[in-house]
């Protein structure tokens, strides 16, 4: 396989992987996702971060074809989860002499996997590196999402590389610069990735941007997807705003249903919902997958859960979704809680606890024993969705 320019000297050699179906075991990848690697050519040839253990050889021969017989002096590492460090010692075989460039973190991590210890330079935030024409400072961004990640920007391109920051699921299917693509999967993909991965970090990525003011940036490498130049500020402010908590005008209507009593509300709820608002998604719990229903109650100010009361307690599937929104501590979002019960009902009470707990604006929560009886309970569920969405208008 060939390496792809980006520029006269800055090379894609990342990777796609389209194989694995979950991202750390748990996360859905139904449109894959890359590994990405750059190769600067310069005095000094530099690889910036290496890619999963699968797919090392593959990024090694597409090295080698830009390289020659050239070695690699040093290679950046700016997080060393594995999907882009577990391939490194066949990049040393390879490459014995590169020296491997991190944070102090970063090579105690590398000693902890891999046993890695020589030739590693540490270095400090606002150090600088010079490669030849082109110079690098390195800009530190812990618990983004990792404590040992950093960041580095080329002054003379003006590249940010960034990381997972910026970063999207989403193989690149031929191109690599956004201006060549069809971004919009790609941003779709992007908050899920957002969500899933970095969403618990709002603070940690709110003090990166304050850092990135006093950068120009022209070009965003990140460690998967697209390399952004066009619409590096539309993707700038994806994670601005997700990162704030920020949700747009909608309602999200989350449920978990056995016997559909509880679901025949969420439709009654989505109707009055959408009267007021056109953005309505309606998720049962146990059919939608989890890292997008996430990704969606991030997306928007309302958000409302139904369960009936199972073994005294919440339906397990809509007790995960609610886990996870209170891992990540989502703020700022106009809530409401319903569902059935048949002789003692604790679901829908443990539901507004949560949103109590997670000081959301708590629109009064419907229980129903059995099911929604006829008109008048069927309004009851239109009012609420009307409510929701009213509160969630500006
Ligand atoms: C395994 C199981 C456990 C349940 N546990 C409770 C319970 O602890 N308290 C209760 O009031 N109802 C309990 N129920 C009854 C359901 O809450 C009731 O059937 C409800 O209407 C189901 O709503 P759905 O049609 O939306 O699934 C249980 C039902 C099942 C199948
Ligand atoms: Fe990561
Ligand atoms: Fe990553």
């Amino acid at each position: 396989m060939f390496a792809q320019k980006i520029s006269d000297a800055l090379y894609y050699v990342g990777v796609n992987d389209r194989k694995n179906e979950l991202f750390e075991r748990m996360i859905s990848l139904p449109h894959g996702v890359t590994y990405n690697s750059y190769l600067l050519v310069d005095e000094k040839v530099t690889l910036f971060d290496s890619v999963e253990i699968c797919y090392a050889e593959e990024s090694i021969d597409k090295i080698r074809r830009v390289l020659g017989e050239r070695k690699v002096d040093y290679m950046i590492l700016h997080h060393i989860e594995p999907d882009h460090s577990s391939g490194i010692r066949q990049y040393l075989a390879v490459y014995p002499d590169m020296q491997l460039v991190c944070t102090q973190k970063a090579a105690e991590m590398l000693q902890g996997y891999y046993g890695v210890t020589a030739n590693i330079k540490t270095v400090d935030e606002g150090e600088e590196l010079s490669l030849g024409s082109h110079k690098l400072k390195f800009i530190f961004a812990p618990m983004v999402h990792w404590p040992e990640v950093m960041m580095s920007y080329e002054q003379t391109e003006k590249i940010l590389f960034s990381a997972d920051g910026f970063g999207c699921f989403h193989t690149l299917d031929g191109a690599i610069v956004d201006r060549q693509l069809n971004i919009e999967p790609h941003i779709s993909e992007m908050e899920r990735y957002y969500v899933n991965i970095v969403g618990k970090y709002g603070l940690p990525v709110q003090n990166l941007f304050k850092k990135l003011a006093d950068y120009s940036i022209d070009t965003i490498c990140s460690l998967h997807g697209p390399v952004w130049q066009e619409h590096k500020d539309r993707v700038m402010g994806v994670y601005d705003r997700l990162s704030k908590y920020e949700g747009a005008e909608g309602v999200v209507i989350v449920y978990g249903s056995m016997y559909l009593h509880t679901e025949a509300m969420a439709e009654a709820i989505a109707c009055g919902a959408h009267e007021i608002t056109k953005n309505v998604i309606v998720h049962d719990a146990s059919k939608s997958d989890v890292s997008q229903i996430i990704t969606d109650i991030f997306r928007y100010k309302g958000f409302v859960v139904g369960s009936p009361t199972y073994n005294g307690a919440i339906y397990p599937r809509v007790q995960e979704v609610v886990e996870r929104i209170e891992h990540r501590g989502l703020k700022n979002r106009v809530f409401a809680a319903f569902g059935s019960f048949t002789w003692a009902g604790q679901a829908v009470k443990l539901l507004n606890e949560f949103g109590q707990r997670m000081k959301y604006d708590v629109v009064d929560p419907i229980e129903v024993k059995h099911a929604m009886q006829g008109t008048d309970d069927y309004n009851r569920f239109y009012s609420l969705g009307r409510e929701v969405a009213l509160k969630c208008k500006n």
